[in-house]
């Protein structure tokens, strides 16, 4: 199911929940990334619900889909922990409420002073993307009077079928280790004191909407992990990463309790706690991305409507050729086809080329909808634009989740300092 239980109309206009994006936008400005608070609960306990045939496990929300601490704290309530990827990510989750044990460290360029600051912190485990990063690890807990937690992070080499950009899981990528090297490296890690080697990781990529991929690389594993134990290994945990995708044009998500009973038979005789990584699937439908119309302009084909939103403020179409469904949040039923482009200065800001989409003129407002995953959390201030609001709904109230931030507040300029002399010098 795919429909967001958070966003619909009512009296004609666009609601979060009991909340009119007239208001929003009226006291909030444009463009604002809006988030209904029941939308991400019913997807977090959907995701949970799935994963009941599996009898120990732990789900950790991808924080990088969407690090708003309120969205965090939200999923901490619901039982969900963290799967972080930087230092940053890791103040995230812990300023949200998560338990630090709660919180998987992933991520293939961590830095020694990240690892450092993970070990301090106290989070369940990291996983590893190469022995070197094993070995400095084992190194800065020994120094630390620590045992470091850590999965080996392996890449099964399966072709996830989603968009080149967002796999991760081939032997061309960048992540984990080869599944035919893990054991070697397995072993001698493991005989390294300051780590405790539980177990291994993977993830193959995002937006994966066939089970079929993601079995391959769970068998792959599961052979692997007998493999290991036949080596002498215990292997308690088996992180099986995030990556299932929805359906951005409002049809089919994957399907989750397809893959929650896959789960539970691939995995049936491991004997392991298996983690989950989910973030899009969490997140998308939560959220949508409120913005006013600046202009219509005539085209060669068709107009442009031109929003205050660009691909600074939601770059996935820009990035992956994504879809995002474009509605007016007072559509009076009329419909006309245009380009839906953002005011950046590049041609790639656009969200729709010749799209039929509800009629808009001048001043109206649109929502970008599907944008609680990897929407905020990609934005940048590109053309010195503002960082773009974000508000929380919840029943008939809202919130300012984050504020508006101006450029320039965001990465204070400064110039060298002898120029400043120079300029102060001559204006004496
Ligand atoms: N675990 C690991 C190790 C990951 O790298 C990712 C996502 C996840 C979990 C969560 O995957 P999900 O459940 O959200 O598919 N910016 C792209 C998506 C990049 C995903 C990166 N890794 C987009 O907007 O489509």
């Amino acid at each position: 199911m795919s429909a967001a239980p958070g966003f619909g109309p009512r009296g004609g206009v666009l609601h979060a929940e009991g909340v009119s994006l007239a208001s929003i936008a009226q006291a909030v400005g444009t463009p604002t990334y809006v988030y209904s608070a029941a939308s991400l609960r019913a997807a977090a306990r959907r995701f949970r619900e799935a994963l009941e045939p599996v009898p120990r496990k732990a789900i950790a929300f991808a924080v990088k889909a969407n690090p708003s601490r309120a969205v965090l704290h939200l999923l901490h309530e619901e039982g969900y922990g963290a799967d972080i990827v930087s230092g940053g990510e890791l103040t995230a989750a812990l300023d949200a409420g998560m338990a630090a044990r709660d919180i998987a460290f992933s991520g293939v360029g961590k830095t020694p002073d990240e690892l450092a600051q993970a070990l301090r912190a106290g989070v369940g485990h990291i996983n590893l993307e190469s022995e070197r990063e094993g070995e400095v690890l084992a190194a800065i807990a020994t120094r630390m009077g620590l045992s470091a937690p850590a999965l080996l992070r392996v890449n099964p080499d399966v072709d996830a079928g989603t968009h080149a950009k967002i796999t991760t899981g081939t032997s061309d990528s960048k992540f984990g280790v080869a599944i035919a090297d893990a054991p070697g490296i397995y072993d001698r890690l493991a005989r390294r004191p300051g780590l405790s080697l539980r177990g291994v990781a993977v993830h193959i990529g995002s937006q994966i909407m066939a089970l079929d991929p993601l079995e391959a690389a769970y068998r792959r594993i599961g052979e692997l992990v007998a493999a290991l134990r036949a080596q002498g290994h215990a292997v308690g945990d088996v992180d099986l990463g995030g990556g299932l995708g929805v359906d951005y044009h409002r049809g089919q998500d994957a399907d989750v309790a397809a893959y929650g009973m896959m789960v539970a038979r691939v995995t049936r005789d491991w004997d392991v706690t298996l983690m989950f990584e989910p973030g899009r699937y969490i997140a998308a439908h939560a959220g949508v991305l409120l913005t006013r119309v600046l202009w219509v302009k005539p085209g060669e084909d068709c107009p442009f409507v031109i929003l205050d939103a660009g691909m600074n403020d939601l770059a996935r179409p820009a990035l992956y050729d994504a879809w995002h469904d474009i509605a007016a949040v007072a559509p009076n039923g009329a419909t006309m086809r245009a380009h839906v482009v953002g005011p950046v200065c590049e041609s790639s800001d656009r969200f729709a080329r010749a799209r039929l989409i509800d009629r808009m003129g001048e001043g109206d407002l649109a929502v970008l909808r599907d944008v609680g995953a990897y929407g905020a959390s990609m934005a940048s201030c590109y053309n010195s634009r503002a960082l773009t609001a974000e508000v929380l709904v919840e029943g008939d109230r809202f919130a300012i989740v984050a504020p508006r931030i101006a450029a320039a507040e965001l990465r204070p300029q400064h110039l060298p300092s002898w120029w400043r002399e120079d300029a102060l010098g001559q204006a004496a």
